[in-house]
């Protein structure tokens, strides 16, 4: 145990920088033993010219507020989305599109996730959501929208007279995310990640077969509808959905409502809106 209470406190805030930043796992093979590492990094025979840096990392959360730190880019792809394009199509049902999926090399993420994260609710009913990618308890299960997001958009989808686990189409809920697999520490999905996997999405939709789409949060709703305006500017405005021809609404994302309860009375208008798209009324 190292007994430089700098030090010390340095590594726990990093650590406490890290666990706020969202990771809740380690994914090395091998433990790393970073005080050993600082200690060799503070020997001065050891320190270069063109090597000044310490071995330990001072957060950039103790110099900087969070803001202003660059968002976390994802580990690079192994494959272009015209190889998804390719397979999505030759799917001709969902358990055709989930296997291929399931199968499909062309992502990293799929070295760290614990489960593949395909769809839960009733295929074939009336709406469908979309949401961006499967936090750490949709991991778990292998389960869209299981967590505390997931919660709320239970209960959301109940004040609309709506319940995935019903078997009427009409009362139902159809679930799903852009990516299927959980990129590491819940990041934000890049637009290079979204792009590759649209495809994929675009087929489950026509497989899937809703009547009306609702996208949650900003990363479905760039993705679904090519655009890069934010989802403040685009929720609670109806858009035809060029790929599948179907109406979309995009709306909040739940996890965001749970941060920001102000906003769930503008999700309130999108979910009525919703309901009377489902009641028949033309949204578009
Ligand atoms: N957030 C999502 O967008 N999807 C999930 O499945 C869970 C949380």
């Amino acid at each position: 145990m190292n007994e430089d209470p700098d030090l010390r406190g340095a590594l726990i805030s990093a650590l406490q920088w890290q666990i706020e930043m969202g990771a809740d796992e380690a994914i090395a093979e091998a433990p790393v033993d970073r005080f050993a590492l600082a200690a060799i990094a503070e020997k001065p025979a050891s320190r270069t010219a063109a090597n000044t840096t310490p071995a330990v990392d001072i957060p950039a959360s103790t110099r900087k507020s969070r803001a202003q730190t660059a968002p976390t880019p994802g580990p690079p792809l192994n494959a272009p989305a015209t190889d998804t394009a390719a397979l999505a199509t030759q799917a001709e049902t969902l358990d055709d599109l989930a296997e291929v999926m399931r199968a499909w090399d062309g992502t990293p993420l799929k070295e760290t996730a614990r489960n593949f994260v395909f769809c839960d609710g009733l295929p074939g009913a009336d709406l469908m959501v979309i949401g961006e990618a499967p936090g750490q308890e949709e991991d778990r299960q292998g389960k869209p929208f299981v967590g505390r997001a997931g919660q709320l958009l239970d209960r959301m989808l109940a004040a609309i007279g709506l319940d995935r686990t019903s078997d009427d189409p009409a009362k139902a809920t159809y679930i799903t995310n852009i990516l299927p697999w959980r990129p590491v520490g819940n990041r934000t999905p890049t637009p290079e990640e979204s792009g590759v996997f649209l495809p994929f999405v675009i087929r489950h939709v026509q497989l899937a077969k809703p009547k009306v789409i609702l996208s949650m949060g900003n990363t479905p709703t760039k993705a679904l509808l090519g655009t890069t305006t934010g989802i403040k500017r685009m929720r609670g405005h109806w858009v035809a959905h060029e790929a599948t021809g179907l109406p979309l609404l995009p709306s909040f994302h739940p996890a965001y409502l749970l941060r920001q309860p102000a906003d769930k009375k503008l999700a309130w208008h999108d979910l009525i809106a919703v309901r009377r798209a489902l009641d028949g009324e033309n949204p578009l």
